[in-house]
């Protein structure tokens, strides 16, 4: 069988960033007039008051002080409350895939490879702008993908193949959730899978092996709605914007995932011990410490389980990519590393990595 890589892995952001500061004081200002349009209902008790949101509950509940959007415009002005876009005409490149591209690219540079030596793209995420090769799995799409592309290569259905991940997760966001108005941020990952014995780049990593996990659950949704946001009166309804009962996927969804990647670690006969870091998918940071915690036995250092939610926040598909691709290129030869999607599905991505030079 033939041994696949990761040789070479990419990440785009774009510049636009939010601080928690400043999407609270937008929050707390909607939340001001809306009281105050709905005075009289709240009064008479026909309607609750909105509660304001603060940044000291945002940082201790998700371990998010900032974010990467693709539209900074739109999303702080408390009536408007999300992303202004201009559309592109069919001429011009989709906005994810100019943000695939970006990743994309430095992909192909840490692997030292040229656009043409790539026999297929599959694109992951959650959320489409195009159609192309795509594979959609909630915040575990880029795991997926990544498995299968490994098969293909394995398959010799090509010899090296890109997995892109443009998450624009700003599009399905909604701003007016007090519980979920700070989690996404938007970013771009891109890793190049080929046969390891080709895999020269300095920040080669062989992928021992994978395990994917799917199991339902309604408790986090999406009915995709935000491609079809246009009516003032319900583009702040439940189906057009993602909605999660963020208590019960946190119970669930923690043990569900420690224990799936111990089964993982055990049946490759390999102990938690030997493993010199942890990639988690990036939603919140008691999740990944309570998961580490379980898997490592001990509570980990920032260096075993970095966490990169603070800068980007939740990124979903992309977000244990993003940590794996700011976090790798610091450990040594034949280091093993356990990367881990998990989230919306619920869905699972496991992979087990062993540093290649
Ligand atoms: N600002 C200030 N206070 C807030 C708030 C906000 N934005 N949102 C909720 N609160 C309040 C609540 O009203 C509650 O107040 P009370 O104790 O007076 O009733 C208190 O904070 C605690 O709320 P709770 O919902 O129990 O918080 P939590 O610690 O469970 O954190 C989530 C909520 C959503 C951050 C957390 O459950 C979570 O992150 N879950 C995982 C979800 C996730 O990441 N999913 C992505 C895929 S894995």
């Amino acid at each position: 069988m033939t041994r696949i890589a990761i040789s070479g892995t990419g990440l785009y952001v774009p510049p636009d960033r939010i601080t928690n500061v400043e999407l609270v004081e937008a929050y707390n200002e909607y939340v001001r007039a809306h009281n105050a349009a709905h005075e009289a209902d709240i009064d008479a008790g026909r309607m609750h008051a909105q509660l304001k949101s603060s940044d000291e509950f945002i940082y201790k509940a998700s371990g998010i002080r900032n974010r990467h959007v693709v539209a900074k415009n739109g999303m702080l002005d408390p009536e408007i409350m999300c992303p202004r876009l201009p559309e592109r005409p069919n001429g011009e490149i989709a906005l994810s895939a100019e943000m695939g591209i970006a990743a994309a690219k430095q992909a192909l540079e840490s692997a030292g490879r040229r656009p043409q030596d790539v026999d297929g793209v599959i694109c992951a995420a959650s959320i489409f702008q195009r159609f192309g090769y795509d594979m959609m799995a909630g915040c575990s799409s880029a795991t997926f993908a990544l498995q299968s592309a490994a098969d293909m290569v394995a398959q010799g259905h090509g010899r090296a193949i890109l997995c892109i991940n443009p998450e624009i997760n700003t599009m399905h966001l909604n701003l007016r959730d007090r519980e979920t108005h700070f989690i996404f941020g938007d970013a771009a990952t891109a890793c190049l899978l080929e046969p390891a014995q080709a895999a020269d780049g300095a920040n080669a990593w062989e992928m021992v092996s994978t395990r994917l996990k799917s199991v339902y659950s309604n408790n986090i949704r999406n009915n995709f709605g935000s491609m079809n946001r246009f009516d003032p009166e319900t583009q702040f309804n439940d189906d057009k914007l993602i909605t999660q009962s963020g208590r019960k996927v946190f119970k669930e969804v923690v043990p569900m995932v420690a224990e799936f990647m111990l089964e993982h670690l055990g049946q490759q006969n390999i102990a938690p011990s030997q493993l010199k870091r942890l990639w988690l998918h990036q939603a919140n940071i008691n999740m990944n410490r309570l998961i580490a915690t379980k898997v490592l036995g001990h509570e980990p250092t920032r260096h075993e389980a970095p966490n990169v939610l603070e800068e980007y926040g939740n990124t979903s598909s992309a977000g244990s990519l993003v940590a794996f691709h700011e976090h790798s290129a610091d450990l040594a030869k034949g280091d093993l590393g356990h990367l881990c999607s998990f989230g919306a599905g619920y869905t699972a991505g496991s992979i087990i990595l062993r540093k290649l030079h």
